[in-house]
């Protein structure tokens, strides 16, 4: 399965919730970094943990980050889908790694998405799809978007997608922090900063850019919440984004809960030179500016976990 990373184009985030989370309005967008989750039988295993996991891949210091024990969650998503249809064998999953670990790009959600699809396939339970989402909600809040991809906006703690329509095709650049930030802690900073948050409100004029593919405007309405909490952590960042700016980034943001940063570099009708220059521009002065220990590009948006 391949499956890809998310950026928020907005993430509105409402006052915290008696069960721990926060109501959102949560805009993903699924771009082309991608992971890949292979599931292979392992029934001849002579020790029978139902999952082992490898990981592998071009992320750098990232990939010491990937947990390879029960609380990866991949190894939850076929942990869940063995307990909901009781037909489990040993599996082994080999993750391939793209996508930033703990980098506010849902790698680890985008990985589960993946793992419950794979496991579904391979042990033939053959869920529907409306019963894989309801997994995914039940696992986290980004999860089911890993499956959906696209465009769409999630309600609720994020996990109710509606999809948006969004026909233009956006260019980004990521920067790659060598840190992780940690979600929960990224949102108890913002209930920290922010005692008295309003409700969460969809932006009118975000919808408006991506239905036009208006890339201007998508720049002017990228939105994060979460920004200024991610950058009471993680301070450094507030110079990364400035450098993008500065370099020719048509809008800038923290993605997620961080601490990886995306820019808009173009898309919509815009030439395909006047699009690459600035991609170009964009991704030299980071990787001069020597904040971030990587730097990616990538396009949005594409489908959710595909069978390769
Ligand atoms: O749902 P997920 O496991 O991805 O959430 C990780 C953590 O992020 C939660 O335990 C919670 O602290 C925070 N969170 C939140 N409100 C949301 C989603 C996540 O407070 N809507």
């Amino acid at each position: 399965m391949r499956v890809p990373a998310k950026v928020n184009l907005q993430l509105a985030v409402g006052p915290g919730r008696e069960d721990g989370f926060h109501d959102l309005v949560n805009v993903f967008h699924a771009v082309s970094l991608f992971d890949e989750v292979t599931a292979k039988d392992a029934s001849a295993r002579r020790s029978r943990p139902l999952t082992e996991l490898t990981a592998d891949g071009d992320v750098g210091s990232h990939l010491a980050r990937v947990p390879l024990d029960s609380s990866n969650l991949a190894a939850r998503a076929a942990g869940l889908l063995a307990e909901t249809t009781g037909k489990a064998t040993p599996v082994d999953l080999s993750l391939l790694k793209q996508i930033p670990v703990a980098g506010g790009m849902a790698g680890g959600s985008a990985d589960a998405a993946a793992a419950l699809v794979a496991c579904d396939r391979l042990w033939g339970s053959g869920l529907a799809r409306e019963e894989l989402l309801g997994l995914a909600a039940r696992l986290g809040s980004d999860v089911a978007f890993g499956l959906v991809g696209g465009t769409a906006v999630g309600t609720g703690r994020g996990e109710i997608l509606t999809p948006m329509h969004s026909p233009g095709r956006f260019h980004w650049v990521f920067a790659l922090s060598p840190h992780g930030l940690s979600t929960p802690a990224v949102f108890g900073e913002y209930d920290r900063l922010f005692p008295r948050a309003p409700e969460p409100r969809e932006s009118p004029a975000l919808r408006e850019a991506l239905a036009a593919a208006d890339t201007a405007a998508l720049g002017r309405a990228l939105d994060n919440d979460l920004q200024p909490a991610a950058l009471s952590l993680l301070p450094e960042l507030e110079r990364t984004l400035e450098t993008g700016r500065a370099a020719g980034a048509v809008g800038a943001l923290v993605s997620g809960s961080g601490p990886t940063c995306a820019f808009l570099v173009g898309g919509g009708d815009e030439p395909a030179r006047t699009v690459a220059d600035r991609s170009a521009a964009v991704v030299a002065a980071l990787e001069a500016g020597g904040l971030c220990e990587r730097v990616v590009t990538a396009e949005g948006d594409v489908p959710g976990a595909t069978v390769l």
